[in-house]
């Protein structure tokens, strides 16, 4: 039996301007999660990035999520040691409550002997979520479509050009998804739904034909972005400057309040100009030049074998 098992899930960038909670994208950004089966105990540690915005308590996302598929599978661990080591700056629209779900969910099922599949790791990752997007980009890697119908996911997956890279520009507050989910209206007119169709399917369509220099129009969006602008200071002279610097697009990343613009060339100069233009509007931000992660999330002993 297993005593150990170690994941490490890449971060995601979501909605990609118009696909709102259906397209993800995985980055080569990382958080590992470990759960140890221990004689008595449940301790909880948090290590790493933003280690003060994740609590090291049986609250902690990625516990509560393990212990949903012991009960699921009818497992009791004698005591638990879960210890998450985070590379992804937290609540700031990069994924990182999908991969501390996936975390807990992936080793407390490698530790009862797999009893779930992928296919429901991901139905109960949605469920504990509340949305699609990021989890399903984490799990599998790549670009991900994701739809519910009835309470199980759809989805495909493909992988972008190898030449596609991601700038996301961080700036030093959080944002939680509910906050910017508040702001969003309930209903959407015609004509913006079809826009905002049109573009998703035009950007899905892009990715799958490598036709990047189409990305700038259809990573256009009237879903969320026009209604969030205002929770993040200088949005649109970031996404100008981005795009002026030589990306190819920008969008909101997630719920915000990163920004992530898409390049195949000039990353360097685009991090700059989005951090700068940040601090005009008098935020400190952090920008990272990410690859694409096409693996998606990993599971492993104790020695490094990969268990799922
Ligand atoms: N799609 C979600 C939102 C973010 O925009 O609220 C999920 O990661």
């Amino acid at each position: 039996m297993l005593r150990k098992a170690i994941a490490c899930i890449p971060a995601s960038t979501t909605n990609l301007g118009p696909g709102f909670d259906v397209l993800g994208l995985a980055l080569k950004l990382y958080s590992t999660v470990s759960l140890e089966e221990i004689d008595s105990d449940v301790i909880v540690d948090v290590h790493g990035v933003d280690r003060d915005k994740i609590p090291a308590s049986v609250d902690n996302i990625a516990f509560e999520s393990a212990n949903y598929v012991f009960q699921k599978a009818g497992y009791q661990p004698k005591g638990i040691k879960l210890t998450i080591s985070n590379g992804i700056p937290a609540v700031r629209g990069l994924g990182g409550s999908g991969t501390a779900i996936l975390g807990g969910l992936l080793c407390a099922n490698a530790i009862c002997g797999n009893p779930f599949s992928s296919d429901q790791i991901l139905d109960f990752a949605i469920e504990r979520e509340g949305h699609p997007d990021n989890v399903t980009a984490s799990l599998l890697g790549g670009l991900t479509v994701s739809v519910i119908d009835k309470e199980n996911v759809k989805t495909i997956k493909l992988v972008p050009p190898e030449n596609l890279r991601v700038v996301v520009a961080i700036p030093n507050y959080a944002l939680s998804t509910k906050t910017a989910r508040k702001v969003l209206p309930q209903n959407l007119d015609r004509q913006s739904t079809i826009y905002n169709i049109g573009r998703s399917s035009l950007l899905v369509a892009a990715i799958a034909s490598g036709k990047l220099d189409l990305l700038n129009v259809a990573m256009q969006d009237l879903l969320h972005q026009p209604y969030r602008a205002k929770l993040v200071p200088g949005f649109e002279d970031v996404c100008n400057s981005a795009v002026q610097a030589g990306a190819l697009s920008v969008a909101l990343s997630g719920a915000g309040p990163s920004i992530a613009a898409y390049c195949t060339d000039m990353e360097d100069q685009v991090a700059n100009a989005m951090v700068g233009s940040f601090a005009k509007n008098g935020l400190n931000a952090i920008a990272k030049v990410l690859e694409i992660d096409s693996a998606g999330a990993t599971v492993s002993d104790s020695t490094g074998k990969t268990v799922s």
